[in-house]
């Protein structure tokens, strides 16, 4: 009754802020994302009668594991067991910094979790069921660039993929300005996102903005594609400035990378920029230009760490165990 799992982090183009059902995880609006193939988790989950309870150890540390219990309650239920489980999961990247590492994990430990109880799911079901746990964790289980329909309840919100991880040649450079923990959950973001005076015009205009989205993905229109990638990103930042407290995740040095995007692209270098729930920042370009940017992020002292990043496979399940 054991089984491991890698899944990838993934990146929204157009981003899921804000919720119809806290509990369900329901989304307000669709999303559309692309798995990331250096940003993963890989977890492994025993189910025993020898555990008197769940265990979590991530990255080496022992830490609460009353989400994760939670989830598995959720599957536990599906097979009528009450066995505990053994968690052991390794990320490739910091967490709690903006960079989704709770999509990458739980994404992981739904599909190890059932695997380990001999479920044997859909692509569709594992979807539902890790969206329950992270709503952008419903997005990393199908492969490449994926698309989350809101649906309107349990059964009809989950994901699937549009286009497979080789359509596209583009890169993901993950800028690490700083690995501090975020202070606010995303969670608390979601329910804020009501208060802001901008909300209701942002969900007015997200259905046409989604279709223009796919059609630049669909002519692989790189330009139009990631200008619209970075609207997106600050029409995000928008509504959590103006939030009710207000909220911002963003660093002087995630600001100073913002604005030397806009200097290379002065200088025609087409690079774009997309930000989550955190400081660290993603600059998007074409493959043929990774090198470019490279150079340019070489002499940038904002940067920490890069990790670059291509589409990648969705969550898959994996023969060697991390313990
Ligand atoms: O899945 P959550 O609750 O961690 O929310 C993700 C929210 C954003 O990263 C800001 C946007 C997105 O679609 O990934």
């Amino acid at each position: 009754m054991k089984a491991t799992a890698i899944a990838p982090s993934n990146v929204a183009f157009i981003k899921y802020w804000g919720r119809v059902d806290d509990v369900l995880r329901i989304p307000i609006n669709s999303s559309i994302s692309m798995n990331l193939n250096n940003l993963y988790t890989t977890t492994t989950v025993l189910f025993s009668p020898e555990f008197l309870e769940d265990s979590l150890t991530i990255d080496n540390e022992s830490v609460d594991s009353s989400r994760a219990t939670d989830h598995l309650n959720r599957i536990r239920k599906l097979t009528h067991t009450n066995l505990k489980a053994k968690i052991v999961s390794k990320n490739s990247f910091p967490k709690s910094t903006g960079l989704s590492s709770s999509a990458s994990g739980f994404a992981a430990l739904t599909l190890a979790a059932t695997t380990a109880l001999g479920l044997s799911l859909s692509e569709k079901e594992i979807s539902i069921l890790a969206r329950q746990a992270s709503g952008s964790a419903c997005r990393s289980i199908p492969d490449g660039f994926v698309e989350w329909r809101k649906g309107e309840d349990n059964e009809s919100s989950f994901s699937h993929t549009l286009y497979k991880e080789d359509y596209w040649d583009i890169r993901d450079f993950v800028i690490i300005v700083s690995t501090n923990k975020k202070k606010v959950p995303t969670s608390a973001g979601h329910s804020l996102s009501f208060s802001s005076p901008v909300f209701k015009k942002r969900l007015s205009e997200i259905d046409e903005k989604s279709a223009i989205l796919k059609k630049y993905l669909k002519e692989k229109n790189f330009q139009r594609f990631g200008q619209m990638v970075e609207d997106e990103a600050l029409s995000l930042h928008e509504i959590m400035q103006t939030s009710v407290p207000p909220l911002d995740y963003l660093y002087p040095q995630t600001r100073l990378l913002m604005e030397k995007v806009k200097t290379w692209r002065q200088k025609n270098i087409p690079v774009y920029f997309t930000l989550n729930t955190g400081q660290n920042i993603h600059l998007i370009v074409e493959g043929k230009n990774e090198k470019v940017l490279k150079k340019l992020l070489g002499s940038a002292e904002e940067v920490k760490e890069v990790i670059i990043n291509m589409s990648a496979k969705g969550a898959r399940v994996v023969q060697n165990h991390l313990f």
